[in-house]
């Protein structure tokens, strides 16, 4: 989907080739794995409710923002900032983006490992015939164990890094465009399935009927982390998928499908878990083993579950895939553009240093589990910090450029490349990165982390 144009950057080809990248980044295990096990652990409806409000009025518009800015000044995340302020400090924004993607693809790494043993796992049957408890034992034994998860998850890495190095994106990219509709269809299967299990009320009754009692300050601030996790925002990596989108494409079209598409797919994940994990009886606030405990409950009550189970991990690897080469494309831009190192060294040593630090994630998992840092393991503290602190850190900042240092006008002129502007609307666009997003974001934040105190 990208070719060379006649000057030295790549530009996206077809209008359907943006949405299917951009898109590819945001939808992956963040839908499908973490969206359930944290709505879980905040309370169901209520953290939904908040999750849903913090997309529109904060990632859509920081999502809008991360486009405007790759595509008007055609440069990576940190290039970006230094064509559009010279000379400024906007640049460590940048930087900022570099730490949260070398933190998040560390993890990321382990749990798309978890998924490719679950394809192995599905492929021998092993789901076949067990309890819900004993499921549960097969994944937490498994997550234990210090060699065969790290393995996988190496494993991934490397194609990770195979995948930006060889630059066959537009391989796995025509691949994606179908794999990922195969996806939604197996999910909404999934979800078919499980609202029919007995007892599957409850489980829509806890996703969708908000009862506001059970939300807390940490709860609002995981619904804003996750917003952005989920969106790929706050960190660069939009800035960089902006920066080849040609001049003709409706920039805000193109933000509304991508939110759209990512939104709806984490509430069909949710439709299949939550009736699945009550019907089984399986607590929900379990934590980061939810998904893998569940749906194998649901495999073994359909028809056609062995198959099923094998397609759906497969498909989530892939998922995961189309995310991870977006992650890594971040710092390994960094790696190159900043630090002058050529591209597949640079994909190389950003692989090895990031997958080091995921081994140790993996780790905490099992034999060091002990060591804990705010009552958080290394895994979990990895993901609380890049998803709860610099990815919202980065898109307050990203709006308050956007807003303040360009402007309107020239963020007019940059929207109505490829489509009209509606005045209103743009009033109302400029209006929430100036106000509205980044107060949103400072107050739930400094909420969330305890510094100032509502009710
Ligand atoms: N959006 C991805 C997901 O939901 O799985 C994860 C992700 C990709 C986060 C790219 C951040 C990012 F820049």
């Amino acid at each position: 989907m990208s070719k060379k144009s006649s000057h030295t950057r790549d530009l996206f080809v077809s209008k359907f080739g943006v949405i299917a990248a951009a898109a590819g980044s945001a939808v992956g295990l963040g839908n499908i794995w973490k969206f359930p096990y944290i709505t879980g652990i905040y309370g169901g409806g209520a953290f939904l409710f908040v999750y849903l409000g913090f997309i529109v009025l904060i990632g859509l518009p920081v999502m809008l923002s991360e486009f405007a800015i790759g595509r008007r000044s055609r440069s990576n995340a940190f290039g970006a900032f230094k064509k559009l302020a010279p000379g400024s400090s906007w640049k460590y924004v940048g930087m900022l983006g570099v730490a949260a993607a070398f933190m998040i693809l560390a993890f990321y790494g382990v749990v798309a490992g978890w998924s490719i043993d679950y394809i192995v796992k599905a492929l021998s049957n092993s789901f076949a015939s067990k309890t819900p408890g004993e499921l549960e034992s097969l994944f937490i034994n498994f997550t234990e164990l210090p060699l065969i998860p790290v393995l996988y998850q190496l494993f991934f890495m490397v194609l990770t890094m195979a995948i930006v190095i060889v630059g066959v994106k537009d391989g796995i990219e025509k691949y994606a465009k179908f794999l990922m509709p195969l996806l939604v269809v197996i999910i909404i299967v999934l979800g078919i399935r499980a609202i029919t299990l007995n007892g599957a009320s409850e489980g829509l009754k806890f996703l969708f009927y908000p009862d506001f009692s059970k939300l807390t300050a940490e709860g609002v601030l995981s619904a804003l982390g996750h917003a952005f996790f989920s969106l790929s925002l706050g960190m660069g990596t939009l800035i960089t998928y902006g920066s080849y989108i040609n001049d003709k494409n409706n920039l805000s079209k193109t933000a509304v499908q991508v939110t759209l598409a990512d939104t709806v797919i984490a509430i069909l994940a949710g439709i299949a878990i939550f009736p699945a994990v009550f019907a089984f009886g399986i607590e929900p606030g379990k934590g980061p083993g939810l998904v893998f405990i569940t749906l194998p409950n649901v495999f073994q009550q359909m028809p056609g579950g062995y198959f099923f189970s094998i397609l759906f991990f497969l498909l989530l690897t892939v998922a995961a895939l189309t995310s991870s080469i977006s992650i890594l494309e971040v710092v390994v831009a960094y790696f190159k553009e900043e630090l002058k190192i050529k591209r597949k060294t640079a994909t190389i040593i950003s692989t090895v240093l990031i997958s080091i630090v995921g081994v140790f994630c993996s780790l905490s998992m099992g034999i060091l589990g002990d060591y804990k840092l705010f009552d958080l393991n290394f895994f979990d503290l990895l993901d609380w910090i890049s998803a709860n602190m610099l990815l919202p850190l980065g898109g307050l900042f990203i709006s308050l450029f956007v807003g303040w240092y360009l402007g309107k006008d020239l963020v007019q002129n940059e929207l109505s490349k490829g489509s009209l502007v509606i005045k209103s609307l743009l009033n109302v666009f400029i209006f929430l990165v100036r106000f509205i997003a980044p107060a949103a974001i400072a107050i739930v934040f400094l909420n969330g982390i305890g510094l100032l105190r509502f009710g």
